[in-house]
């Protein structure tokens, strides 16, 4: 499909933007003036639709509530200096939202149809794209199974959304965290690769203990032994050891992350060499101990780069570097928001403009 895609637009009769205090953005608390919805019914999507953000009517029956068909993406929207717009890498959100669809039953949604959505819905609330530092208009599209039917079988019918927000950094310190060992976040066969609703639904328990624990954030292992690093809390987790860059490798229990991808990228350009396999975790806590590891951090969308101070594993406890003096964590980080907010040429193509 290449045509352009027909959206009813219908406008809000005021806007929000002007109440918005720019100094208290917490991350998914604040919502634009305006949403994308579409419907899928015999075999295809239609009903492309923009409207005023609001609450969408649905019955109690619906599968996505009872049995989680549904799942979502997360991008974001940058401003220039300029004044220009940008999305970041929207194509391997489009792949990764139909590899997601898939692996839940779920129809697939053309490219062309996620990214001209994406192209629409923030074209129309662009003045909601903040011009401060650090600060992003993060895009939700999200797909959901709408069938009024209790049987455990798929939807025939679903809805494809795109929510708006406005956010500032979703940590706002270096983190401690705990190397969980005991809960899951995904299994082989599973669907962690997934970003399924109840990967995130299945995380809440362990993080919420956790936090009780004292510790921000955890790093999950593998479901069978735990004796491998898989990721951290919703980011990939990397590590600088030896110098080398080392993350673990994608398979079915961990998200291939669009930041993940760009860091790899950039870290074989800066000449870095990059290990992507299985990460045991007492190879991470030995280097830690002497000295190898300079760099623990997660990456992803919404916790951008997010540098770790501290790691617990049974108990002890292993205090990483000063993350402020970090050279790859910085580097990395200024050099994806360099490109991402028009800084330097976007050499890679990463940039989709609105
Ligand atoms: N892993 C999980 C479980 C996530 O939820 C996310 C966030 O999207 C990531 C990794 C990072 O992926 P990305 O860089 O594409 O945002
Ligand atoms: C993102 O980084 O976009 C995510 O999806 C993380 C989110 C679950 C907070």
């Amino acid at each position: 499909m290449t045509e352009k895609l027909d959206i009813k637009i219908t406008k809000a009769s005021s806007s929000k933007l002007a109440g918005l205090n720019l100094e208290n953005l917490p991350f998914g608390k604040t919502f634009s003036d305006h949403m994308l919805i579409a419907d899928y019914a015999d075999g295809e999507w239609k009903n492309f639709e923009i409207l005023p953000f609001g609450d969408i009517g649905l019955s109690p029956a619906i599968s996505a509530l009872h049995y989680g068909q549904s799942f979502f993406e997360g991008l974001k929207a940058y401003r220039h200096a300029d004044g220009k717009i940008s999305v970041f890498r929207p194509y391997k959100n489009a792949a990764r939202f139909n590899k997601s669809a898939e692996r839940m039953c779920m129809p697939d949604l053309p490219e062309e149809m996620f990214i001209q959505s994406i192209a629409a819905i923030v074209d129309i609330d662009r003045d909601w794209v903040p011009s401060k530092e650090n600060y992003t208009l993060y895009i939700r599209p999200f797909m959901f199974a709408t069938d009024p039917f209790l049987g455990v079988t798929p939807s025939t019918t679903y809805k494809f959304m795109i929510i708006l927000g406005p956010t500032g950094a979703y940590f706002t310190k270096n983190l401690k965290v705990k190397i969980e060992t005991n809960y899951t976040r995904a299994s082989e066969g599973g669907f962690g690769f997934a970003k399924a609703a109840g990967n995130y639904g299945g995380s809440m328990l362990p993080a919420k203990k956790a936090l009780e624990e004292g510790f921000d954030q955890l790093i999950w292992t593998d479901a069978k032994s735990h004796e491998y690093v898989e990721e951290m809390g919703a980011a990939n987790v990397m590590f600088v050891i030896d110098g080398k860059l080392v993350t673990p490798s994608t398979r079915d229990t961990i998200l291939n992350g669009v930041t993940r991808d760009s860091i790899i990228q950039l870290a074989k350009d800066f000449g870095m060499e990059v290990e992507e396999r299985r990460v045991a975790v007492a190879e991470v806590l030995e280097a830690i101990e002497n000295g190898k590891c300079t760099d623990v951090f997660g990456a992803g969308t919404a916790a951008t780069i997010a540098q770790v101070a501290e790691i617990s594993h049974d108990g002890k406890t292993y205090l990483l570097p000063d993350p402020s003096a970090s050279v790859f964590a910085n580097k990395i980080r200024k050099t994806l928001d360099d490109i991402k907010y028009g800084r330097v040429e976007d050499v890679k193509g990463w940039n989709f403009m609105i």
